[in-house]
C-alpha cells in the first residue's frame, strides 16, 4: 500500500485547496452547500427532462471564462451565436431568433401570431401546455385535437380545425416522447394555407432516431409560414441557463422581434451555447447515454408489467394502469420527483431518463409503490 507523509502544514494547505475546489465545483460536495447551491440535493428529479450529465465541459469554461464579462450588455455575444446557428441549419443570420429558452419563442408566437383577431391555437392534446396558456391569456380560442391511436398528431383533423392564427406541432411530443411521421408532417406543411402559421417544437429533436423522423427546419425555405424552435435545454444540458431559438423566413422574425424584450439571453447562457456546438462530444454522448439507460429503464419496466409509449426522446410515459397522481404523491415522499398530470392521460407517469443509478433508485421505490 502506497503511504504518503504529509507534514501538518501541508495537511493545512490541502485543506484550504479542498476548500476553495468546493467553491469552484460544489458538486464535490454537498454537506454545507449554501440553500442556493444545495435546494434539490439529496432529491432523484425524474420531473423535467434534463440532461443529468449536464452541459459541455467547454461550455461550463466558457462561463468561467465571462465572469468578467457580467457587466455588458451581450450584443455581440448574441451575434456569435446567431452566426454559428445559421452556419449549422444552414440558413442565413437573419432567419435566426434567440430567445431566453425556448419558452420565449414558444410565447412569442402565441403573442405575434394568435389572438381576438389574429386566430386560434390549434394544438395536440396531451402536448406542452405552455404555448396553449399564453394564447388563451392572449385572448385566443384554443382548440386541442386529440393524438391519434399511436400518438402522432393528428395533422387532419388540425388543419382543419385552424382558423388562421398557429398550430403548434410538438415532435417528439412531449408527455408521449412519440413522433409524427415526417412524410404526414412534410405533406401538412406545405398544403397547409400560408395564412395560417405553423410551430415545429423540435426541443427533443437530438433523441429521436426512427427513420421516419426528421427535422423540418430544411423546409423553412419554402414555406414562409413555418417557425422550427430548438433549445439548449435538453442535449446541450443548460436548462438552468435559459438559451433557444427559432428559425423561419427573415419576414416571420421581423414580425415576432417587436414583441421580444431587448437583451433577453443573458452572457454566460451565449458563451456557454457557443461553446457547446463547438464540442463534437456533447450531442453524441449525451444521445448513447440517454439511449443505454432507457432501454434499461423500459426492460425492467417490461419485467415488471409495465408497459410504456416507445419513446423517441429523453422520457418516457408509463402506463401503470390505475391513476397517476396518488403515484406522483408517493413517489414524492420517497424523494422522487416524476412528471406531473397530463389530464388526457391519466393513468400515464412521465419519467425522465436520468443516470443509471437513480432510475435504479427510482425502480425500487416504483416497485413498492406498485405493490
Ligand atoms: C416540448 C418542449 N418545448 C419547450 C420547452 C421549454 O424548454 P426551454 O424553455 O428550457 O428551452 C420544453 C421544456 O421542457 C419542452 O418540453
Amino acid at each position: 500500500m502506497n503511504t504518503i507523509s504529509i507534514s501538518r502544514r501541508n495537511f493545512a494547505q490541502l485543506l484550504g485547496a479542498a476548500a476553495a475546489a468546493t467553491l469552484v465545483r460544489p458538486e464535490f460536495s454537498f454537506a454545507k452547500q449554501p440553500e442556493h447551491v444545495a435546494a434539490t440535493a439529496g432529491v432523484v428529479r425524474l420531473s423535467a427532462n434534463e440532461n443529468p450529465y449536464g452541459p459541455s465541459p467547454k461550455a461550463l469554461q466558457a462561463i468561467t471564462d465571462s465572469f468578467g464579462l457580467a457587466c455588458r450588455y451581450p450584443d455581440e455575444h448574441n451575434s456569435i451565436l446567431i452566426d454559428k446557428l445559421a452556419k449549422l441549419n444552414a440558413v442565413s443570420h437573419d432567419q435566426i431568433l434567440l430567445g431566453d429558452g425556448s419558452s420565449e419563442i414558444l410565447k412569442l408566437c402565441a403573442e405575434t401570431f394568435t389572438g381576438k383577431e389574429r386566430g386560434t391555437l390549434v394544438a395536440a392534446d396531451p402536448t406542452f401546455e405552455a404555448i396553449l396558456e399564453q394564447a388563451s391569456a392572449n385572448g385566443a380560442e384554443v382548440v386541442k385535437v386529440p393524438l391519434t391511436s399511436s400518438f402522432a398528431h393528428d395533422l387532419p383533423k388540425m388543419g382543419a380545425a385552424a382558423q388562421r392564427g398557429l398550430i403548434y406541432v410538438c415532435n417528439p411530443n412531449n408527455p408521449t416522447a412519440s413522433i409524427t411521421p415526417n412524410d404526414q408532417l412534410r405533406d401538412f406543411i406545405t398544403k397547409t394555407p400560408r395564412a395560417t402559421m405553423i410551430l415545429v417544437d423540435e426541443a427533443y429533436f437530438h433523441y429521436a432516431d426512427s427513420p421516419d423522423y426528421e427535422s423540418v427546419i430544411p423546409l423553412v425555405k419554402d414555406n414562409s409560414n413555418l417557425i422550427v424552435a430548438r433549445t439548449f435545454s435538453k442535449v446541450y444540458g443548460m436548462a438552468g441557463l435559459r438559451c433557444g431559438y427559432c428559425v423561419a423566413q427573415k419576414e416571420t422574425i421581423e414580425r415576432m422581434r417587436p414583441y421580444q424584450m431587448w437583451d433577453s439571453v443573458n452572457i454566460m447562457a451565449l458563451a456557454a451555447a457557443s461553446a457547446s456546438l463547438d464540442d463534437p462530444d456533447q450531442v453524441p454522448n449525451g444521445q448513447r447515454l440517454n439511449k443505454e439507460v432507457k432501454e434499461f429503464t423500459v426492460g425492467q419496466l417490461d419485467k415488471m408489467g409495465y408497459k410504456t409509449i416507445p419513446s423517441q426522446a429523453n422520457f418516457i410515459m408509463i402506463d401503470c394502469k390505475r391513476p397517476v397522481v396518488p403515484l406522483i404523491k408517493a413517489m414524492k415522499e420517497r424523494g422522487i420527483q416524476v412528471g406531473r398530470l397530463f389530464p388526457a392521460l391519466s393513468n400515464h407517469m412521465r419519467l425522465t431518463i436520468g443516470k443509471k443509478s437513480e432510475m435504479e433508485t427510482f425502480l425500487a421505490a416504483f416497485n413498492a409503490v406498485m405493490t
